[in-house]
């Protein structure tokens, strides 16, 4: 077990959000985990124009006000997403809001968008401006904002430029009414909204950024598709499946199941790579798909691949797994990609 490791399992004896802070201080300070070579070329994957290193990616929710990215990268990351950011500096709900489900290596969170706001987000990625790697920027609106869609918009203009990427979130859980968004309607007009913002940025600039949607699990009979076709109608980029649930599967044993809130980590596998693949099948390789929800080792990513993902992202394994679990995850994945004849990622894609 390596010092950062360590470090990880001394967090766990703090209050989850306690531990997450130190653990930000302590990557701000240079002290995390670094790969020490450069990812495994198998690894590597062109997703909607960003030549990733490696398809292992960083979800959403860690670092929040984009602190650290640099050092997620450092850490074996192939990608990375800080945020969600709101235009608006938010408290968030009040604590206790972060909840680790050990017996269930899981987590519940409903922090509620608690974020430093777009102009420190925007400053975070302004210092790292120029730097290599992969870094994209997740929006979303504020919780008391009359126009939701524009709180979306003025994230997209005010970090274009600074961002690889961007990641509307309609799906936390977390914010009242936020995932009425993905209903037909609602979406058609975040959607075109979005669009034609791009294209004014894209005029002004001479630079264009791809954009994901990010989805819930928890959706109905028919949504899927709906939700397929609004994001090529409007020429979105691709969708980021999944974010947390508020299922709650009977197989829970952990005494802080019943806290309210998105439920992620070992139990969101599953369902979330069931979510996936109707993704998959809807979309027939018209726009990307990156899975999330679950992932905790290499079966997990591989999982995601071969269900249509062509890249994955993980958060809540990094609560019980430590810092070094991206290195090991990749090593993993790699020898799993090999043992079945793929000569890339690419090739895995959707095969399952
Ligand atoms: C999240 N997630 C999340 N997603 C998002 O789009 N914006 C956010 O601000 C957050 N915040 C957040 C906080 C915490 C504490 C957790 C655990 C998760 C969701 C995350 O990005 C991911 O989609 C899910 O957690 C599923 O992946 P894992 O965690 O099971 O690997």
């Amino acid at each position: 077990m390596s010092l950062h490791d360590i470090a990880a399992r001394a967090l766990h004896a703090l209050d989850p959000e306690d531990a997450h802070g130190m653990a930000i201080r302590g990557l701000k300070l240079g002290l995390g985990p670094r790969q020490g070579e450069p990812s495994d070329p198998i690894l590597a994957i062109s997703l909607a124009g960003l030549a990733l290193p490696s398809c292992v990616g960083l979800a959403a929710g860690f670092d929040k006000d984009a602190e650290v990215p640099d050092a997620m990268l450092a850490a074996g990351f192939g990608f990375v997403e800080c945020g969600t950011v709101t235009p608006l500096p938010q408290a968030g709900n009040p604590r206790p809001r972060l909840f680790r489900l050990t017996e269930d290596q899981a987590v519940i969170n409903r922090m509620g968008f608690n974020n430093k706001g777009l102009e420190a987000f925007a400053a975070g990625l302004t210092r790292r401006k120029g730097r290599p790697g992969i870094v994209g920027a997740n929006i979303g609106a504020n919780k008391e904002a009359t126009d939701r869609i524009a709180d979306y918009v003025t994230g997209l203009s005010r970090l274009w430029g600074l961002s690889d990427y961007f990641t509307a979130n309609i799906s936390s859980p977390n914010t009242p009414g936020l995932r009425a968004l993905q209903t037909r309607a609602a979406l058609e007009e975040l959607l075109g909204r979005l669009a034609e913002t791009r294209i004014g940025l894209k005029a002004s600039s001479g630079r264009d950024y791809p954009i994901f949607l990010k989805v819930a699990p928890d959706l109905e009979d028919g949504e899927v598709e709906a939700i397929v076709e609004t994001v090529v109608a409007s020429g979105l980029d691709g969708i980021i499946v999944s974010n947390t649930t508020i299922a709650r599967p009977e197989s829970l044993a952990s005494a802080q199941a019943g806290e309210t809130g998105g439920l992620s980590g070992a139990p969101l596998l599953e369902p979330s790579t069931v979510v996936l693949k109707r993704f998959h099948a809807a979309t027939a390789g018209r726009v990307a798909l990156i899975g999330a929800g679950g992932i905790a080792d290499g079966a997990g990513a591989y999982a995601k691949i071969r269900a249509g993902a062509r890249a994955v992202q993980l958060y809540s394994a990094l609560v019980y797994g430590g810092p070094g679990l991206v290195v090991r995850i990749k090593k993993d994945l790699a020898a799993r990609l090999r043992a079945d004849g793929f000569a890339g990622v690419e090739d895995a894609i959707g095969t399952a």
